[in-house]
């Protein structure tokens, strides 16, 4: 069994305010201990009823409750005159405010009294297997589910082997009667820890959450470098590395969505980690609105790292009886450097985390005609694309962004979800047909989260868009945001998606986001309420999304916020590809597409060969480089095709059966990352970016060098590869035969010519 209750110690806990599940609490607890393959996580509960932390590392066996028991031990009877030292000093698995902790809580109230601190004591641990879904919140599921009775991914043990286990800590606090249950939940396979937390108010008086955090990790060292992925629109999850210094180092988000600026995802590094070697914990907050997280090193030099939802201009009111669900932190051990930990988030989110039927498949091949045509095109230009495109082997044309309203600029319509039919006469459905008809899929864009104050639907319901009474509302894009936390709304803007989607054969969506939140209140919500709308918003979102998904499982749904600003695990629960960003440029992708790769797997990565000059950074290089690059992702195209040269237009079908081929080894493989990455580095300086995927069964590997820029008088590259089976013989495209230990031992010469050029290497065992 993965998770193990250590029942050493006398009976502690004397009272529980209400139990009404079947399965009995264990309430004589002393530690409880997670075991991944690699890994283990390990708590202890004093005799005081705090829930300690002991390890989270290296896999270690037998009793650690030494560690807090020994000679010095941290319980409070024998700290009792001097509380506040000892809660200040003590490894906690979920600190809470105000009794003597000073560094970052994970829960703060303001209680019938406006006072602010909560004291949580260990009440029970129950564990069963798989893991429970989460109330409104994605969250990874367990792989051997079953359909339980609310439709939902679950297990249970009679049912299947689940791949995972659960163990559900209920801590109290006597005064509030608060009750925090957290969830842990350990795969079997994979070093990963899931956490999250539910609060129940027992009371008989309304309590507000000022914050609730969904973890917390008592490091014991400080000795630590702090990677985040950060950056800007069209420059998304650059990676960042510094080492921890005393005080806090943070990243969050306050804009309504993860962001473009910081991903929610933060690794702690030894310092000598790089790709291979070093210990590397991840964190990823399965969530895709405003964010937090920190790292602090506190006065005895040890780290206290956090991450859940951000505690900034939030507050939510929980009633008598009611229950808060926090998003779920993923958290990942790896004893093999950067790439372990990488190569186990991809595996726990293609595995149990993105629901979709494609997420395995195939993805058609498309044309886009954002960049072709932005906002300028009607149906006989569309039609001219998506001949031409059909004739070279593209299987799919996406609408995007221009069909609706009376839609020629950003600055109308969007709300107003009916096909524009100046552009588009005799509908969508006519269009549809027509595409169709040229043996292609049709893909639309939709905005549903916006309004336009130029739309019927602003007309006729402005109190829908976010604002305040009275106040100036700002403007982003031309464009408001709207309440998602109403249900009208939602039932207003699903009643016009359906319309469309049951009118046409429509076989992928768009699902795009483009502006930030401002003067965030809600005519919906009573006062007490209105600073619970950053996270009902997003609640409603995925509600929207869940409704899509159910009623359209087989539409292939790609989600896009301007680009990457919500490339989040939140985000793969409903869709299993993400427009990685609106920067096209190979080079720059380059980079991009690193970062992204840090904790997302290739399979979700949204990509296309667009034209050049590119037009984000005005780059011309050229079509094979800008092929290989998208085909790490769902690959596609994003031009004119009737406009770009001959020479191009021609190379596209031997481009697509190149990816075809080579398609399962990046979307099902394990990626291996062999350049020196790019922590602080300009994509262009850099000289050259390599990766390998290597199928599972190490029978295939494909490997992608690209040169930035070309330096005079360096003997060529010669690149050690990874992931091989060295005791295998493998030859590659190119007829050669090297034995696998050879390759990653010596590696092999990848002739490069020329600024931006790009080789990709197949090899296959022989
Ligand atoms: C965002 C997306 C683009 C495109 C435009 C349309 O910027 O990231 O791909 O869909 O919106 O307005």
């Amino acid at each position: 069994m993965p998770i193990h209750i250590n029942k050493t110690r006398k009976k502690y806990s004397k009272y529980i305010w209400q139990r009404n599940e079947n399965v009995p609490l264990e309430t004589d607890v002393t530690t409880i201990t997670l075991q991944s393959p690699g890994a283990t996580y390990a708590m202890a509960v004093t005799d005081d009823g705090y829930l300690l932390h002991l390890h989270w590392g290296a896999k270690v066996t037998g009793d650690l409750s030494y560690i807090l028991f020994g000679k010095n031990p941290y319980t409070l009877a024998e700290n009792l005159r001097d509380k506040g030292t000892f809660m200040d000093s003590v490894p906690l698995e979920f600190p809470c405010h105000g009794t003597g902790d000073y560094r970052e809580p994970c829960i703060m109230v303001r209680d019938k009294n406006n006072a602010s601190t909560v004291d949580l004591k260990f009440k029970g641990a129950r564990v069963s297997p798989g893991k429970p879904k989460l109330d409104g919140l994605p969250a990874t599921f367990s792989r051997f589910a079953v359909t339980t009775a609310e439709g939902s991914p679950g297990c249970s043990a009679s049912a299947c082997s689940p791949d995972c286990e659960t163990v559900i800590i209920t801590l109290e606090d006597d005064y509030l009667k608060l009750r925090a249950e957290l969830i842990y939940t350990v795969f079997n396979k994979l070093d990963v820890i899931t956490r999250s937390v539910k609060l129940t108010n027992f009371s008989e008086d309304t309590i507000y959450i000022a914050r609730v955090l969904s973890a917390c990790v008592d490091f014991d060292r400080s000795d630590f470098d702090m990677l985040t992925a950060n950056g800007s629109w069209a420059r998304e999850r650059i990676p960042c590395r510094s080492p921890l210094h005393r005080g806090k180092q943070s990243i969050d988000s306050v804009k309504g969505e993860s962001s473009h600026q910081s991903n929610p995802f933060f690794a702690l590094l030894s310092h000598n980690a790089d790709e291979d070697t070093g210990e590397a914990y991840g964190f990823n907050l399965c969530y895709s609105g405003d964010f937090f997280a920190q790292s602090e090193v506190t006065q005895h030099s040890c780290t206290r790292a956090v991450m859940g939802l951000n505690p900034f201009d939030f507050s939510w009111k929980l009633e008598p009886g009611e229950t808060f669900t926090a998003p779920e932190c993923v958290m990942v051990y790896s004893s093999e450097g950067l790439g372990q930990m990488s190569r186990t988030f991809h595996d726990l989110y293609r595995n149990n985390l993105i629901r979709s039927e494609w997420n395995k498949k195939l993805r058609p091949v498309l044309i886009n005609n954002w960049e072709a045509t932005y906002f300028n095109f009607d149906t006989d230009k569309l039609i001219a694309i998506a001949r031409e495109a059909a004739n070279r082997g593209i299987e799919m044309l996406v609408l995007d962004d221009g069909w609706f309203g009376h839609r020629d600029s950003d600055n109308s319509s969007l709300g107003d979800w009916v096909t524009y039919e100046k552009k588009l006469p005799g509908g969508l459905s006519k269009l549809v047909s027509e595409v169709n008809a040229l043996g292609m899929k049709f893909g639309l864009w939709f905005e549903p989260e916006m309004v336009s104050p130029d739309s019927n639907l602003y007309r006729t319901h402005p109190e829908w868009a976010i604002h305040i009474e009275g106040r100036e509302l700002t403007q982003s894009r031309g464009q408001y945001v709207l309440d998602f936390s109403n249900p009208a709304v939602r039932e207003n803007i699903k009643a016009q998606m359906k319309a469309i989607l049951d009118a046409a054969n429509i076989e992928y969506i768009k699902w795009d986001m483009n502006r930030q939140l401002t003067e965030i209140a809600s005519t919906y919500l009573p006062v007490e309420r209105q600073r619970e709308l950053r996270h009902r918003y997003v609640l409603g979102v995925y509600e929207l999304m869940e409704w899509l998904v159910t009623a359209y499982p087989h539409i292939l749904l790609e989600n896009c916020s301007g680009g990457g600003a919500r490339f989040d695990p939140g985000m793969l629960y409903f869709s299993p590809q993400i427009w990685c960003s609106d920067d096209t440029d190979a080079i720059e992708r380059l980079k991009i597409q690193y970062g992204t790769s840090l904790c997302y797997p290739a399979s979700c990565i949204g990509s296309h060969v667009s034209d050049c000059p590119n037009h984000t950074v005005g780059r011309i290089t050229p079509f094979n480089t800008r092929g290989n690059v998208a085909m790490v992702g769902t690959f596609g195209y994003e031009l004119d095709i009737t406009k770009i040269s001959e020479e191009d237009r021609e190379k596209i079908p031997a481009q697509i059966a190149q990816y075809k081929k080579y398609a399962h080894i990046m979307r099902d493989g394990d990626q291996y990352r062999l350049s020196p990455g790019f922590h602080g580095i300009s994509p262009v300086t850099m000289n050259y970016d390599a990766f390998i995927f290597v199928t599972k069964d190490k029978t295939e590997a494909l490997l992608t060098v690209t040169q930035t820029l070309a330096r005079p008088n360096y003997p060529p590259l010669r690149l050690r590869l990874r992931g091989l089976n060295p005791e295998a013989q493998y030859k590659t495209s190119g007829g050669e035969v090297y034995s696998g230990s050879a390759l990653i031992q010596c590696g092999i010469e990848v002739p490069l010519s020329g600024d931006f050029d790009s080789k990709q290497v197949y090899f296959s065992k022989l």
